[in-house]
């Protein structure tokens, strides 16, 4: 299926099933959106949603958040685990606020920020800033490697970058981060590891691993 056609459905779908009305959904800043992409790289979207009012309430710009003690921004993540990306957080915002307290608006300049990698550029350039960029994080790569047979494990840097090609191919240059956190959204919730759910899926018409059989082998785990 071409992308425009892939899009116009994908979208459809999320205009009529898509969450939105979730708290980094509201008053939309790169500030905002970055906290959340970092908390949801690990945690399931019911779980952050608390955690990520109260880290709003206590630190609600990135200057606050860069002139708060370690000790206290790692409170407040407290139970997410991985505390090596509250460490990151505390460190971007000092650079941020250190330089003006504007985020970077190019891919180069967000991906220079610890913890922040090319996928989770892409979400923030496209939902907080307006920007086509695209996105892969392990959903992502789930329904794209499904959608185009895509087989050989994502690890692996070509197949890495046969689907980043793919994901950018796709990204629609309008509506990107309605069609970003749709693409989250599907992967999350229809196009899942263990039990996919092709029959409501908007995509499904076109998906070459469904046409194939494949969609139970795909991605493909880790060669051992
Ligand atoms: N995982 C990473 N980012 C996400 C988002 N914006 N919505 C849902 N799941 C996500």
């Amino acid at each position: 299926m071409a992308p425009d056609q892939f899009q116009r459905q994908l979208l459809a779908w999320f205009d009529r099933h898509g969450r939105k009305d979730l708290p980094w959904q509201r008053d939309i800043s790169p500030y905002r959106v970055w906290v959340s992409e970092i908390m949801l790289q690990q945690t399931q979207v019911a779980s952050a949603i608390g955690y990520f009012e109260r880290f709003m309430s206590r630190f609600p710009s990135v200057q606050s958040l860069a002139s708060a003690e370690l000790d206290e921004v790692l409170q407040y993540w407290a139970g997410l685990g991985y505390y090596a990306r509250a460490r990151n957080l505390h460190k971007t915002a000092q650079i941020v606020a250190a330089g003006g307290g504007e985020f970077p608006q190019t891919l180069a300049g967000m991906c220079a920020l610890p913890g922040i990698g090319r996928s989770t550029a892409g979400a923030i350039l496209s939902i907080a800033c307006g920007q086509s960029q695209p996105i892969l994080d392990g959903n992502v790569k789930r329904v794209l490697a499904r959608y185009h047979a895509v087989t050989g494990w994502p690890g692996e840097t070509r197949v890495a970058e046969r689907l980043w090609q793919i994901a950018t191919a796709y990204t629609p240059p309008l509506r990107t981060a309605a069609y970003t956190q749709a693409m989250m959204d599907l992967g999350a919730t229809l196009c899942t590891r263990s039990k996919p759910l092709c029959e409501i899926c908007p995509v499904a018409a076109g998906c070459q691993a469904r046409q194939q059989g494949l969609v139970r082998q795909l991605p493909e785990a880790k060669p051992r």
